[in-house]
């Protein structure tokens, strides 16, 4: 829906995961926007993940946390965005089970911090402005062992981060219906490839293989979950911005769902070539660890109306994909290490001892 004039896009969240390929994608390809990327750093933060762009002259890094109201007020009469592509976020479920508090203040009055921002800089007056907010199908709960979260699916969030989720999300909706603000919203399944902080499954269970420790799987490690390599989330984002209609929601997703005890059998297979292991080497690592509260049996997404109406769908095989991710974690051992060291032993003992 946004018009390819000069645009400055504020996106927030660029130094994580998903943001960075959000920003990479956007400032190499679009030289007639200005893109600013507003990260506060936190550990899931990185500015080694855009290293390749950052002396680009349509490119500003700004550290700073949305939930700093006076900050973010001035930092919206300084630049007046356009639009705003807001990823920032407390990921982790298993974080949230631990400081729930810490996701509400970041994902829930983070994101009100900002519609107010954007409310009070355009004045209600809107014409080509967008508030697209990046969220997650895990606001839809969980199903059983059938059926699709569609986008009309009701919200029914178990953990503390799908709670805080799923709030941010009716805020952006309600801001719609009240000030007339423009916004879309996509929910999107579980996001795989490089530059993932290996708190999650796959980089966690990658960074392990190499150092030989246990695979810590879940209860009988019977969910599922479905798989989207990230280069095709941002390439669906890039779409949903320009081509997407105003005050829709779209899935997006893989068409991959994968039992986690058979992704990481599979996994420890590719890992195992890679690494000239005897094959069985790497599954003799996995492990039955105690399940994590409020576990979603299954998560699928029915992602055809994106499809059908934005002509997206994923150009990776699940295979490529994970190939590709193992290749770049292996070939990128500095990167592994900085983010495992400090901290990260603390969480690692305290989450998995
Ligand atoms: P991530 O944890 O890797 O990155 C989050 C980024 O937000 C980090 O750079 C961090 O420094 C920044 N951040 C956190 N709190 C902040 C604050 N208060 N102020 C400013 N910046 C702050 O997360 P991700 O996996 O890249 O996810 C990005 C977004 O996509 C999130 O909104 C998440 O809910 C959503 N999402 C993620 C997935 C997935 O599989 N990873 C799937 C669907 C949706
Ligand atoms: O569905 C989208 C969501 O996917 C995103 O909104 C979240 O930000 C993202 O973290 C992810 O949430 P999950 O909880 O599904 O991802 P995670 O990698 O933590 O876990 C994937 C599955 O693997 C889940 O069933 C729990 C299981 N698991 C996870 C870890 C970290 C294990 O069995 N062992 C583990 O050590």
């Amino acid at each position: 829906m946004m018009n390819e004039v000069d645009l400055k896009i504020l996106i927030t969240g660029g130094a994580g995961f998903i943001g960075s390929h959000v920003v990479k994608l956007f400032v190499e390809k679009y030289s007639n926007y200005h893109i600013f990327n507003l990260d506060a750093l936190t550990y899931a933060g990185n500015l080694e993940n855009l290293k390749d762009i950052e002396n680009k002259p349509n490119y500003t890094f700004i550290k700073g946390d949305i939930t700093n109201e006076t900050f973010v007020n001035e930092l919206f009469n300084e630049h007046k965005f356009d639009s705003i592509i807001h990823l920032a976020a407390e990921s982790h479920v298993d974080r949230s089970i631990k400081d729930p508090l810490a996701f509400v203040k970041t994902n829930v009055i983070g994101t009100m911090i900002l519609l107010n921002a954007f409310k009070n800089t355009w004045n209600d007056n809107f014409s080509n402005k967008l508030f697209y907010h990046i969220s997650t199908d895990e606001v839809y709960g969980t199903l059983g062992e059938t059926g699709l979260f569609t986008e009309t699916t009701s919200y029914n969030p178990n953990s503390p981060y799908s709670a805080s989720k799923a709030s941010s999300d009716h805020f952006v909706r309600a801001y719609g219906e009240t000030y007339g603000m423009p916004y879309i919203i996509t929910n999107c399944s579980n996001n795989y490839g490089q530059n993932q902080f290996p708190e999650k499954l796959i980089p966690l269970f990658i960074n392990n293989i190499i150092n030989n420790k246990p695979l810590p799987v879940y209860g009988d490690g019977n969910y599922t979950r479905d798989w989207l390599y990230v280069k095709d989330h941002a390439v669906a984002i890039d779409l949903v911005f320009h081509k997407g209609k105003n005050h829709e929601t779209y899935n997006i997703g893989g068409f991959n769902e994968w039992k986690n005890i058979d992704l990481v059998k599979l996994l420890c297979q590719q890992m195992d070539e890679k690494l000239n292991r005897i094959i069985g080497a790497s599954e003799k690592l996995i492990t039955y660890v105690k399940d994590r509260p409020g576990h979603d049996l299954r998560y699928a997404i029915d992602a055809s109306k994106i499809n059908r109406e934005l002509g997206w769908e994923p150009s990776v095989t699940f295979e490529e994909g994970l190939n590709k991710t193992i290749d770049w974690y292996s070939s990128n051992e500095e990167w592994l290490n900085s983010v495992t060291s400090g901290d990260y032993q603390l969480y690692y003992e305290k989450q998995y001892n």
